[in-house]
This record gives C-alpha cells, structure tokens and sequence, in this order.
C-alpha cells in the first residue's frame, strides 16, 4: 500500500470491509445485550440525506424469534406473500444475472445441491426462514412514505449495521427473502408503520459449515467505477 494516502485507520477498514462475508449456517448462542446495544448505537451513525434517519429497526430474540419463524415458514408454504418493494428477476441486467448465476453455483454446490435440482433449492430457501439458525434477526423498516431516496438511506443503515456487527465479532446474513413476507413480519411484532426492506439475521457463525466457506467474488474495479479527469 505504499504510495497510497493510507491513514492509522485504512488498515482496519481493508480487514473489516473484506473480512465480512454473509453467514448462513449460525451456532445457537446469544449474543449479550450490552453486544447488541453497542452495535445498534453504532450502527446509528450511518449517513441519511438531511439526517433525516428514516429507519425503523426491530430486533426479535428468544420466543418471538421463534413464533415469527413458524409464521413465515406458514406463509412461505400457503404462498402469502406481501412485498413492500415490488420485485422482479427483470431487473437484472444480462451481465447481473451472469454475476448471480455464478453465486447461486457456488452456494448451491457447497451445499451438494446441482443446478437443476429446484426442488432441493427451494427446500433450503424455504429453511431460511428459519434465519438459518441465527439466535437474532434485525428488520429495517423504512419509515415515511418510503421512496427509493429514503430506502437508499436504510441501505447505507444496513451496511453500516453490517459493520459494526463484524467490528464486534458477530456474524449476519442479510436475507431480502424475509421482506417478502412483510405483512406476516407486522402482524407478528404488532407493527403497523413502515415498509420492510430487508431481514439481517446475526449471531455467531457455526465455523465448520461448508456453506461458510464460500466466497462471492467481486467484478473488477473498472467494470464498475469510471475516473473522470
Ligand atoms: C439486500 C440484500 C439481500 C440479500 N438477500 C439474501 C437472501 O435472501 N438470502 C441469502 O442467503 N443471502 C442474501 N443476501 C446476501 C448476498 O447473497 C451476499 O451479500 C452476496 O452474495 C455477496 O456475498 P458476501 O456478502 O458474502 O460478500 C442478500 C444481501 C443483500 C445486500
């Protein structure tokens, strides 16, 4: 890195920036309170245009955890599915779709799941509701009338959470899977406001996991960043 403007920090933040990876296979135990609630204040320093804050975030452990997995797996198998954010695999440019189609062989094959095996596929989706047995899940809401500009926000919320998660030693896995069933997420923790635009399941990685071990490689610097001089 010599020759770069490095500072005391850039050293740190190559580590945690690179270091953190989604985790779908978790051990059971807790992560302590005073652990939560320094990551949430952390997390809380993200950026948001104005300041204006536009997030809602529900933190759901123990019991409930376990009352809202049986719910969505309900509502994943009845097909109730309610999104805040409409979706649609169209959106993904040609090159996008190349990029996902190289994860899903990765993750899927670390799984032993072969590419054609759809019904294997959505068996483990479906098991994801269970947070992949994360002992906690985040929702981000985003509160307000919702607009992209304001689900931006809760994006850069997210990331922001997703660090400091890693700074502390915990691990997570954001799952959009979990926004499409928005309405069973309100019904269940009493919620009324707000658009659910994302699930981050966390807690402490179950190392050995062969699903752990994947990478998720990145397109190179100039695919996606022009310098204009
Ligand atoms: C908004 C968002 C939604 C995601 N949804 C899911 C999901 O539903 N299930 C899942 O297993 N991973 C999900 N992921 C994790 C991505 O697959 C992962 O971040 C990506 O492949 C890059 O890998 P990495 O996070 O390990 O670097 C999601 C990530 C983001 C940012």
């Amino acid at each position: 890195m010599s020759g770069i403007g490095t500072t005391e920090l850039s050293g740190y933040a190559e580590k945690l920036i690179r270091g953190r990876h989604a985790t779908r296979a978790f051990r059971p135990h807790a992560v302590p309170e005073e652990t939560m609630r320094a990551i949430f204040s952390l997390a809380s320093a993200a950026p948001s245009n104005s300041n204006a804050q536009p997030w809602q975030i529900e933190v759901v452990s123990g019991e409930p955890r376990e009352r809202l997995a049986d719910a969505l797996q309900a509502a994943h198998a009845e097909k109730r599915v309610s999104v805040d954010f409409p979706y649609s695999d169209d959106m993904y440019s040609p090159t996008q779709q190349a990029r996902r189609a190289a994860f899903g062989a990765g993750l899927y094959g670390a799984l032993g799941i072969g590419p054609d095996d759809h019904t294997a596929r959505a068996a483990y989706d479906a098991e994801s509701l269970r947070f992949y047995g994360a002992p906690h899940v985040a929702f981000l809401f985003v509160s307000g009338d919702a607009d992209a500009r304001l689900a931006a926000d809760v994006g850069a919320y997210m990331q922001t959470l997703l660090l400091a998660m890693s700074a502390y030693g915990v691990d997570s896995c954001p799952q959009g899977l979990l926004s499409f069933y928005a309405d069973t997420v309100r019904g269940e923790l009493g919620i009324t406001g707000g658009k659910l635009l994302v699930g981050i399941s966390f807690g402490y990685a179950d190392a050995a996991a062969a699903v752990n071990q994947i990478t998720a490689e990145r397109a190179t610097l100039e695919t996606t960043t022009a310098f204009h001089r």
